[in-house]
Parts: structure tokens; sequence; C-alpha cells
């Protein structure tokens, strides 16, 4: 009889520290993200360049709020989008899902009743926010790391080039201090170009979406409806990468860096992760022996007399409350 009150009460309480352990990790992820963002807490590397060269002289377009992609436009549309998609698609299935009226709430731990919509838009709405916060630090951390210059870098930077020394193209200028004309908020700006932030975030936005409307929807009848909304969603990233590079503010090496990183952590997220989107949308599978588990009162148990189901029934138990967190 203790026995079997200690080993629920043991996978009770891992409940709340696997929830606690995820917001310690998803706390430090947004923190490590400010840092990056908001703080100079990691001095960019300074690179040199060549005296005239013309892969760095483009002319300045401007503050980043004044490009055809600007940011606040491209920010929205990375939360939203993919908010909206995976709230409209599981809203549709809950819905249609006849067989999930009966059994809508789950049982988890004593005290906390989970419906499996709410848990399924949880679950995949932190994972994305998480895979967000790490795309920023991804190519933040690169920006730093390479301090690679954008296209328009001499013309912000506007070094004196006869008190440098410049003589031909091909003399190369490593002093620190050659942007001494330059505003220093924009120089610094313009030594953070590889990868590119805002590609790497419309690319995860998208094919995070993508892939969640790829695996999740089974539309029968239409070979091209899903195709279309997939590729409609992927054309926003491609332009707001297209953009970058035709107003001088990322080469178009900064850019496909940008899409790679973008789109390697969704996959990774979605495939390692999540699962492909799979998680027991069946509740009468693997899950159902947990709520009559929980149900049923802790003096009951003992009354399973076959160890090897007892044993079954609490590696189920387990199961689903890792499923839960
Ligand atoms: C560039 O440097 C030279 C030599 O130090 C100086 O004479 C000149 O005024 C500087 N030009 C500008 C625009 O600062």
């Amino acid at each position: 009889m203790a026995r079997g009150r200690l080993n629920t009460k043991r996978s009770i309480s891992i409940v709340p520290c696997f929830v606690f352990v995820e917001m310690v990790i998803m706390a430090g992820t947004v923190v490590l993200a400010y840092h990056f963002e908001y703080m100079d807490t990691f001095p960019t590397h300074i690179q040199g360049f060549f005296c005239y060269d013309s892969t760095y002289a483009k002319p300045y377009p401007g503050p980043e709020d004044t490009s055809r992609a600007p940011p606040v436009l491209v920010y929205s549309l990375v939360a939203a989008i993919p908010t909206v998609v995976i709230l409209t698609g599981e809203l549709t299935f809950f819905l249609w899902q006849s067989n999930w009226r009966e059994e809508k709430t789950i049982v988890s731990g004593d005290c906390c009743y989970f419906n499996p919509l709410l848990r399924r838009i949880i679950r995949f709405l932190g994972v994305y926010s998480f895979g967000l916060f790490t795309t920023t630090i991804f190519a933040n951390a690169g920006q730093v790391v390479t301090g690679s210059q954008t296209p328009h870098f001499l013309s912000v930077c506007r070094p004196n080039y006869t008190a440098l020394g410049c003589q031909s193209p091909q003399q190369y200028v490593a002093e620190k201090q050659a942007c001494t004309a330059g505003n220093p908020a924009l120089v610094s700006a313009a030594r953070k170009a590889f990868p590119s932030k805002d590609t790497a975030l419309s690319a995860y936005a998208a094919v995070y979406t993508v892939m969640y409307i790829t695996l999740v929807f089974k539309v029968k009848g239409s070979r091209l409806a899903k195709p279309s909304v997939c590729l409609l969603l992927l054309c926003p990233a491609f332009l707001v990468g297209v953009v970058r590079v035709a107003e001088f503010r990322n080469h178009w090496s900064d850019v496909l860096a940008g899409f790679l990183t973008g789109g390697a952590i969704a996959t990774f997220l979605v495939v390692c992760i999540l699962k492909n989107f799979h998680s027991h949308w069946a509740l009468s599978g693997p899950l159902a022996p947990m709520g009559q588990l929980v149900s049923v009162p802790v003096v009951a148990l003992p009354c399973i007399q076959s160890p090897l189901e007892k044993l079954s029934v609490v590696q189920n138990h387990r199961a689903a409350f890792a499923d839960v967190t």
C-alpha cells in the first residue's frame, strides 16, 4: 500500500518539476535574446576593409523603418501568422473530432485539469516562441562573432582615406578607429550583417507554419490547395530576403544564411521535438489508462495485484506526464 502511494506521489511531483525546468529554460532564452538585442554585453568583432571596396560602398538606404520590409511589419507577421494558423487549425480539429466530446479533460496531477485542445495549443505555440528566441540568439551570435559588414558599410563609416594612407584599392585597412566621420550607432549597426536576422525570423515562421499545415491538415479532394497555401506563406519570407538585398541592407549570402538558420531551427523543432505535431489526437490510445488511474483514489491502487500490470500502469502514467509537459 505504501509503495503504491509512493509511486503515484512521485509521478505527481514530477509535473511541477518539469514545468519549473521549462520555465527556467524559457526565461534564460529570453534573457539571452534580450542581452543580444538591446545590450552591448557581447562586443561586436571589428573587421577591417579594403580601400574603396565597391562591395561595401553601396549608398546608405536610410533607417530600417523606411525599408519596404520594415521590422515592425516583419515582426508582427512573424508573431501573428503562425498563431492564427495554429489556433484556427486546432479549433477546427477540436470541433470536427466528435469522439473528443466525451473525454475533454485529462487529469494530470491532483490539481491540474488539462483540456487536450489547450494542451496542444500551449505546446505548439510554446515551442514556436522558444524557437523564435533561439533564432534571434543564433542570428545575433553570428552577427557579433563574424562582424560581417553590410553593403552600405563604407557609406556610413566614411573613412578619411587620406589620413589612412589609401593609395590603391588593394590596400587593407585594419585600423579599429577608421570610421572617424561616421555616426557610431549607424557604424555599429552596419557591422552586423551575417546572418540577416529579419530573414532568419521570417524563414523560421514560414517553415514552422508550412510544416504545421502540411503535417496536420488532411485535405481530401484538392491536390493543390495545401501547396498553394504553403507557397503563399513562403513567399513573404522570400520577399523579405530579396528586399534586404535590393536595398543594400544585406548581401545575398547573409540572406541565404538567414534562410538556412531559420529553416533548420524550425525543422529541428517540428521533427525532433514535436514529432511532426503528432501528440495523441486519439485519446483512446495510450493516454486512456491515465485518466482512470488518477481519478481513482490512491488507496485503490494496491488492488492491482499483478506486479506487471502495476508496472505498465505506472509507465503509462509517466509517459503521459512526460507528454503533458
Ligand atoms: C583627413 O585627414 C587629413 C590628414 O590627417 C586631414 O588633413 C583632412 O582634413 C581630413 N579630412 C576630413 C574630411 O576630415
